[in-house]
């Protein structure tokens, strides 16, 4: 029988790290969800000690899943352990993550601690660990850049205070795949009881090597791989987990290795991903891109007629691509919403299968074709989008070549919906449409913050599609993201703003 390897997924956590994609506690739990549909075998669901939102988040994602081990990640120290099994506990099969770095440049400038002292450390922070659980991972930051035998030491001293994983994660994206084959091998070598515990590891793509150097790792004993849907995470990403999966699917041969991954599962979740922080799947993006499976060249084209073989490594089906069907009309009855819904992985109540009905039958009036992204896109949109402290009524704006500068009036609501709601208006000019209407929106809400971030683009394709838009803005140190779809580029805009805004007057009550 084939070896398990264990897919971590840690989008929750190191993914969410990465510029933009911060994600609030629905769209977690509706992330992790969807993680567990996926069948990944763990969830790393948030660094509770950073912040009560991470812990509230990391709480609320072990109490809503069920088949999938929940992880919390914490440093080698007593009071973070501490946080961390307070936030993990209730999950059916909780974790304990905990790291310290091993390389000497860590260890002499960040930690300012001897390798003795670190040694110390690790022992301590795993045995206090397993006073709580015995599902504990510990993982030696920078461990590619660590000595190997020190970390054979390392390793050694966690597993014998009872770690059941050991992570050699390349923290900054640093080794090549058979320097990396060569150290795990290493340590499954020379390690004494590293039968006693699963050797795994954690790849950052700042070279580029994620993927190749997790695979590889494989190769030399490593069984579990930890990654991101979509590579997400710390500045170049983490190992995609759609690329590692497939690979060792499609070249079993080579690994000998299966996973619990349900792989029709992996587009859906991309997309799910892809959806919620805003960011769009880039077309060349290997296994879920737009392009991954079109076949553009004359000599490929007729090769692929002749027999889909000879250019396709693996089928659109087998990562739950189906064709672009287009899955609602305007004569669709709301059982059809539901159904779609359901296959989209969402489980809506009587109150918002109506919300979305009208809101697609509205699309459907304008829009002659309604994809599965539109209905994904918009369920987000008007079934989760939480109640806001201001919104969006009306906007009327002006573009011209002439000498009148573009300007946009603006109406908007403040505090709750009903009743105690004060309606407030204005126009603003701005350097093009887009600005005025960010400027309307800033004398408005009272706050000018730095728009650090605007992107546009299209969910589905032609000229009627959706457009996403995506903002991130910063104010007194505090960054929020907004994201948005309409059928009009201007109108997505404005609530893609208005939704930051409400973000960023949020995430400040927080802290
Ligand atoms: O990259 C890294 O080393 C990490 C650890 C905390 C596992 O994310
Ligand atoms: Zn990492």
């Amino acid at each position: 029988m084939a070896d398990r390897v264990y897919v971590f997924d840690t989008t929750l956590r190191d993914g969410e790290q990465s510029p933009g994609a911060t994600m609030n506690l629905d769209e977690k739990i509706r992330m992790a969800r969807q993680l567990e549909t996926l069948g990944v075998d763990v969830i790393e669901a948030g660094f509770p000690i950073a912040s009560q939102g991470d812990f509230e988040a990391v709480q609320a994602i072990a109490q809503a899943v069920e088949n999938v081990q929940v992880a919390g990640l914490c440093r080698a120290v007593v009071g973070d352990i501490d946080r961390c099994w307070e936030a993990v506990k209730e999950a059916r099969n909780p974790r304990i993550h905990t790291f310290l770095a091993t390389s000497e440049i860590h260890m002499k400038h960040k930690l300012g601690k001897t390798a003795d002292q670190v040694k110390v450390m690790v022992d301590k922070a795993v045995r206090h660990a397993r006073q709580y659980t015995d599902n504990v991972e510990f993982s030696a930051e920078d461990a590619s850049r660590s000595d190997w035998d020190f970390l054979v030491q390392i390793t050694e001293i966690a597993i014998e205070a009872g770690a059941s994983v050991v992570n050699i994660p390349d923290t900054v994206g640093y080794t090549q795949p058979f320097e990396y084959y060569d150290l795990i091998k290493y340590l499954m070598d020379n390690v004494k009881n590293v039968d006693d515990a699963v050797i795994s590891v954690h790849c950052h793509n700042d070279l580029g090597s994620a993927v190749a150097n997790s695979l590889a790792a494989v190769r030399a004993g490593a069984r579990q791989v930890e990654c991101t849907v979509l590579g997400i995470g710390e500045r170049a990403g983490n190992a995609a987990l759609e690329d590692l999966v497939m690979a060792l699917n499609t070249r079993r041969e080579l690994y000998d290795v299966e996973t619990g991954v349900d792989t029709e599962q992996l587009f859906p979740s991309c997309r799910r991903l892809s959806q919620i922080i805003g960011m769009p799947i880039p077309p060349n993006k290997a296994i879920v891109g737009a392009n991954a499976f079109a076949h553009e060249s004359g000599v490929h084209q007729d090769g692929v007629i002749k027999n889909r073989l000879t250019y396709e490594i693996m089928t659109p089906a087998s990562i739950g691509r189906t064709s672009n069907d287009i899955v609602i009309g305007k004569h669709s009855g709301s059982h059809a919403v539901k159904n779609k819904a359901e296959e989209l992985g969402y489980t809506l109540d009587g109150e918002q299968i109506q919300v979305l009905f009208k809101a697609v039958k509205d699309l459907a009036d304008k829009k002659e074709q309604v994809f599965d992204e539109d209905v994904e896109a918009l369920i987000l949109e008007t079934v989760y989008r939480r109640l806001d402290k201001f919104r969006l009524v009306d906007m009327s704006v002006f573009s011209g070549t002439g000498d009148v500068p573009p300007h946009a009036a603006m109406v908007m609501e403040f505090g709750a919906v009903g009743q105690d709601a004060e309606t407030r208006r204005t126009s603003e000019f701005g350097e093009g449409s887009i600005d005025a209407v960010f400027q309307a929106i800033y004398a408005l809400v009272g706050i000018a913050p730095k728009l650090e971030m605007y992107s546009v683009n299209a969910v589905t394709e032609g000229s009627d599609a959706l457009a996403g838009v995506a903002v991130r803005i910063e104010h007194d140190g505090v960054k929020a993201v907004g994201r948005a779809n309409d059928g009009d580029v201007i109108r997505a805009s404005a609530m893609a703003m208005v939704n930051a805004l409400n973000r960023l007057v949020k995430a400040k009550e927080e802290k």
